[in-house]
């Protein structure tokens, strides 16, 4: 049975004032009309190249700050009218990992008080004993030891301290994880542990995840449905097999083609990501500029989301 957990409908995130040159009033469209729903228990992955609108939209989806147009529900309610408990529910229940975990965790505080923080203000055990089996409990899930309870961030690598953010993410037992880039700042040979343990958890837990990626090829085997954005819109979405088989959108084609074959070796990620998006066009299809099959249309008409062989796709050409 199909079970939305997370909606967007209409969603936009304009950043302005922001003065342009010779004084110009120009606003940032970072997501601009997104409309997206979330299976639970599915993973749905934001792909895109840096500057997309990936962020935003996450930002936006856990409630961190306010859509400029459209509504995001959380199983049927609108987030942005939960208060009280119903409030405090939702804060439990969709928790983040950022891409960065040095940056994300407090240097001066120790595993034990980063774990039991949160615990502690949803009231999740009764006393310390409880608190500690807890603690020793989520570090073994993520693959940490029960000993680095008393550890400092600093004395993590960092693939181990990317396990202690998912450790606190998983602390409240959500039902939803957003992900913004987990592996990007990791070393290539820890990716796929980190990877794996994702995709553990989502098995073991029935966790639902929105999984942030500029790679491709890091979201391949784990998602169940992708959205690529482009300049904040979506452009395809499809489920991930038949994204790779029968990509229809010119732009998913390119970044497609830009993905080193089948067995050269590693997610050479970093390096992938520094594609520049070029300017945004004034008018007309988002990609039009880069489009190797560009025709007349494109340039004056932005083509609408349409369902298309199972996907949905916003091209002319399909
Ligand atoms: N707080 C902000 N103020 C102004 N512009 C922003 C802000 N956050 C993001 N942007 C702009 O919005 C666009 C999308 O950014 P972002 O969501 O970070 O993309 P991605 O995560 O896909 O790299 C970029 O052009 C970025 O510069
Ligand atoms: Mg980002």
């Amino acid at each position: 049975m199909r079970e939305i957990i997370l909606k967007a409908e209409g969603v936009k995130r304009y950043y302005y004032p922001r003065k342009g040159i010779l004084g110009r009033v120009d606003h940032v469209r970072a997501v601009d009309g997104v409309s997206i729903e979330v299976q639970k228990g599915k993973v749905f992955s934001l792909v895109g190249e840096s500057g997309s609108g990936k962020s935003t939209l996450a930002r936006l989806l856990l409630r961190l700050e306010p859509p400029t147009e459209g509504k995001i529900y959380f199983r049927d309610r609108d987030i942005w009218s939960l208060k009280g408990e119903l409030l405090k529910e939702f804060r439990r229940s969709v928790q983040v990992i950022f891409q960065d975990p040095f940056s994300s965790l407090n240097p001066r505080m120790n595993v034990y008080s980063i774990l039991s923080e949160p615990l502690r203000i949803h009231e999740l055990v009764r006393n310390r004993e409880e608190l500690t089996e807890r603690i020793g409990e989520l570090l073994q899930t993520v693959g940490l030891k029960v000993e680095h309870m008393y550890r400092y961030p600093h004395e993590f690598s960092g693939g181990q301290r990317q396990r202690l953010c998912i450790a606190r993410a998983i602390a409240l037992e959500p039902e939803l994880i957003v992900a913004d880039e987990p592996l990007s700042a990791l070393d290539v040979s820890i990716q796929a542990q980190i990877l794996n343990l994702l995709g553990e958890l989502k098995e073991k837990k029935g966790l639902t995840f929105i999984f942030v990626s500029h790679d491709l090829k890091v979201v391949e085997y784990f998602s169940d449905y992708i959205a690529v954005m482009y300049m904040g819109k979506v452009v395809e979405e499809a489920a991930a097999e038949d994204l790779f088989r029968n990509p229809l959108h010119p732009y998913t084609r390119m970044l497609l083609d830009a993905l080193p074959s089948f067995g050269s070796g590693h997610l050479r990620s970093r390096e992938r990501g520094s594609i520049e998006i070029t300017t945004r066009p004034s008018g007309g299809c988002v990609f039009h500029l880069r489009c190797p099959e560009v025709m007349e249309v494109c340039r004056r008409e932005p083509p609408p989301l349409r369902e298309r062989k199972g996907a949905r796709v916003a091209c002319f050409r399909v």
